[in-house]
């Protein structure tokens, strides 16, 4: 596992693009593995600009993202697909065809998650997969559990979860989502490599245990310490305690 570490949220937002940028220019038809919140929102406007400059192309580039929230269509404001729409792909010389989300509004979610893992397995895995963490160590949405899910499947939202994401619905947590459509750990760990952001104090204690403490369902990112490429890109302050306690970075 390589940790970088980075003096803010935007020197860890160009450090994340220039990785992804590295791949894309590489490999013009990867596969990658897009994440929402916050977090990978600066990378994406880096992404955008050097797009728009010409350094990258995303033409032949097909996405899958991590989640979506179950009942909100792609047109709802708060959707995954439209925050990607909005995001990214809006903006870049992305053929829409190619870009992937779980759909929230399947009639049938068992099949609708069989579909995404068969579509994610016949792209033969994601080249480089894009993940955010929560504050209580989820990736995707995998909520601290017993076990480790392993293909996409229906998630209940942790209160903690719905708690965070009310910021995105009127500060209302009664307005978010109570479920999910998310990538399974399994379905994360089969990407060939793993890019995570992190930024900021308020993570620096889950961060710590996700990186150096034991490998268990109760800190779904601690998963990351069983992948073999593995790339971590956190502000500082996101570091704070995995530093104090002896973390090594590049
Ligand atoms: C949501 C998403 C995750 C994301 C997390 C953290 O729960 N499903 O993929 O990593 O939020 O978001 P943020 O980066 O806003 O802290």
């Amino acid at each position: 596992m390589r940790v970088y570490k980075t003096a803010d949220y935007a020197a860890m937002s160009r450090q994340a693009a220039n990785i992804i940028t590295s791949l894309v220019v590489l490999k013009p038809a990867c596969v990658l593995g897009l994440a929402t919140g916050s977090t990978p929102v600066g990378t994406y406007e880096q992404l955008i600009a050097w797009n728009q400059e010409g350094y990258l192309s995303f033409s032949q580039v097909t996405t899958v993202n991590l989640d979506e929230y179950l009942g909100l269509p792609g047109t709802h404001d708060q959707s995954y697909r439209y925050f990607m729409d909005h995001n990214l792909f809006d903006h870049v010389d992305i053929d829409k065809a190619r870009t992937n989300v779980p759909n929230g509004m399947a009639g049938d979610v068992a099949q609708e998650c069989r579909r995404y893992d068969k579509l994610v397995e016949s792209l033969g895995g994601a080249d480089l997969q894009l993940l955010g963490m929560g504050h209580d160590g989820h990736i995707a949405f995998n909520e601290p559990c017993d076990h480790f899910p392993v293909g996409t499947h229906l998630v209940e939202l942790d209160p903690m979860t719905i708690q965070a994401n009310a910021r995105f619905f009127d500060n209302d947590p009664a307005k978010v989502p109570t479920k999910a459509l998310t990538m399974g750990i399994g379905t994360i760990l089969s990407a060939k490599r793993l890019l995570m952001v992190v930024s900021g104090g308020d993570k620096a204690e889950i961060l710590a245990r996700a990186l150096l403490g034991p490998v268990t369902p109760a800190v779904p990112a601690s998963a990351l310490q069983l992948h073999r490429d593995v790339t971590v890109v956190a502000d500082e302050a996101a570091l704070g305690v995995y530093l104090q306690q002896g973390g090594q970075v590049c």
